[in-house]
């Protein structure tokens, strides 16, 4: 479980200082697909870096699975990240000189518990493309492997900043459906910001944020699959 206790944040100073995160709170369960939504600039990846250690909060506390990660030294933040978090990034930030299976063994060097490396290609759908490299590859391509680098660490939480952003609608369609399995699979948490409404749908919760706060969190029942997604 992710609980996030009134959390600022700020860049800059004096006229210039920006106030990202202007106290938010929020819970996000475990195995939950949650989506964040909101304007360019309302503060998104700012909450989503900070849930992720990447970036140091300037108040308030993140709790994940009971651990309060501002509490960690930097040793300890690195493990906890190691351990507990993949990130899938809008543009891959894949190595571009090292083939897709090195890349993805990036990441399973990086577990103490890797997912099956071999499982892991077949669900992705990537056997073919093992000896290329990411400039050889589509888009969708390169985001399945930055998703298989994330996935092979097996931690239980995956943060998705605009996954699909960079895609057309049917590799996104071909991506959520993919990210839907995965939780489905192995009840990994999904938290994925994202700009299309259309998304949303298929999460559990929605957080809403403007202006660095949140203004509204919307719990979905029934969310439908990631096949059924229309307007994406
Ligand atoms: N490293 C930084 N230095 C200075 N200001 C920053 C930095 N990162 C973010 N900001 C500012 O903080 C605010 C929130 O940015 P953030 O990137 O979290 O927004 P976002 O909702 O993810 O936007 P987008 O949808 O465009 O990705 C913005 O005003 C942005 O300009
Ligand atoms: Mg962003």
């Amino acid at each position: 479980m992710v609980i996030v206790r009134n959390i600022k944040k700020a860049y800059g100073s004096g006229t210039g200082t920006v106030h990202a995160l202007k106290g938010v709170s929020c819970e996000i369960q475990s195995g939950e697909k949650c989506a964040i939504i909101g304007a360019s600039g309302s503060g998104k990846s700012t909450l989503l870096n900070s849930i992720g250690g990447l970036e140091k909060v300037d108040e308030g506390e993140i709790i994940i699975d009971e651990t309060n990660i501002n509490s960690l030294n930097k040793e300890e933040l690195r493990r906890f990240r190691r351990d507990k978090l993949g990130f899938v990034f809008q543009f891959y930030n894949l190595l571009p000189n090292l083939c897709v299976r090195d890349n993805i063994k990036v990441g399973e060097k990086l577990s103490k518990s890797p997912m099956n490396y071999e499982g892991l290609l077949s669900t992705l759908g990537l056997k073919q493309f093992e000896n290329m490299y990411p400039p050889e590859l589509s888009g969708g391509q390169q985001q399945r492997v930055s998703i298989a680098r994330a996935l092979i660490k097996n931690s239980p939480i995956l943060l998705c900043d605009e996954p699909t952003g960079a895609l057309d609608s049917t590799t996104s369609k071909e991506i959520l459906k993919l990210l839907e399995e995965i939780n489905r699979k192995y009840g990994t948490t999904i938290i994925f910001v994202t700009h299309n409404n259309a998304i949303t749908q298929m999460m559990d919760t929605t957080i809403i944020m403007k202006d660095g706060m949140i203004i509204d969190v919307i719990k979905n029942p029934n969310p439908v699959s990631a096949e059924e997604l229309d307007n994406l």
